[in-house]
């Protein structure tokens, strides 16, 4: 079966994308990474994909007159590497819903925070700030609100008492290494039952098929 070809979109850091990368290599995911786009050209995500033989492309915003402009390019090369599923993994821009709209279902973010709490930036300085006890991390698709589409996986991290801003979002990213790859594999085994908000995760084929036996 063709693999499900991943469209990975990166401003910063890239340590999802790695994640994304490790999970692959470990054959923990069954997908390929058919293209990276950065909107940054000194993102460090780019160095981690060098010597990689993943294809990469550079569109700044800046080099466009428009941000539907800038956005037609994304979706041209999307299409060229027949992109299945977009993955935002630190991308700092506000993609508009007509760039949303095309492909429904099949982008997703990954957000610090057990969203509906703390979305937007600084999710780990508001959690925090209002005394929250637990955070954690959500993988939801993306729809055309603030971190508001359908939640996939969430999961739960303990803020203590000694917590920086720093200690709590190295607690929550190693937590997000995880799940994000866990939610790519379910979409890439077809196990993502959405019923309007709520997306329902289906048992694995092997187990159902040895169910019949
Ligand atoms: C992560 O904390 C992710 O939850 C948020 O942006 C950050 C990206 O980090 N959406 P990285 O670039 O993947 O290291």
């Amino acid at each position: 079966m063709r693999k499900t070809v991943l469209g990975v979109l990166v401003s910063g850091r890239g340590s999802n994308l790695q994640a994304i990368i490790d999970a692959i290599s470990a054959d923990r995911l069954d997908a390929k990474i058919g293209l990276v786009i950065s909107d940054n050209p000194e993102a460090h995500a780019l160095q981690r994909i060098a010597g990689w033989d993943i294809p990469a492309v550079v569109i700044e915003r800046k080099k466009y007159s428009s941000r539907q402009e800038f956005e037609e390019r994304l979706v041209a090369e999307f299409d060229i590497h027949h992109v299945d599923l977009i993955l935002l993994a630190g991308f700092m821009r506000i993609l508009s819903s007509h760039f949303i709209s095309q492909f429904p279902g099949k982008i997703m973010n990954i957000h610090p925070a057990l969203l509906p709490a703390f979305p937007g930036l600084n999710a780990h300085k508001q959690a925090l700030d209002y005394g929250a006890k637990v955070s954690g991390c959500t993988v939801h698709f993306v729809d055309e609100g603030m971190d508001s589409g359908p939640i996939i996986l969430q999961e739960a991290v303990p803020i203590l008492d000694s917590d920086t801003v720093e200690t709590l979002s190295e607690r929550i990213l190693h937590v997000e290494h995880l799940l994000y790859p866990r939610a790519v594999n379910l979409f890439c085994q077809q196990r993502l039952a959405v019923d309007g908000r709520r997306i329902k995760i289906l048992p694995e084929p092997s187990r159902e098929g040895a169910k019949g036996l």
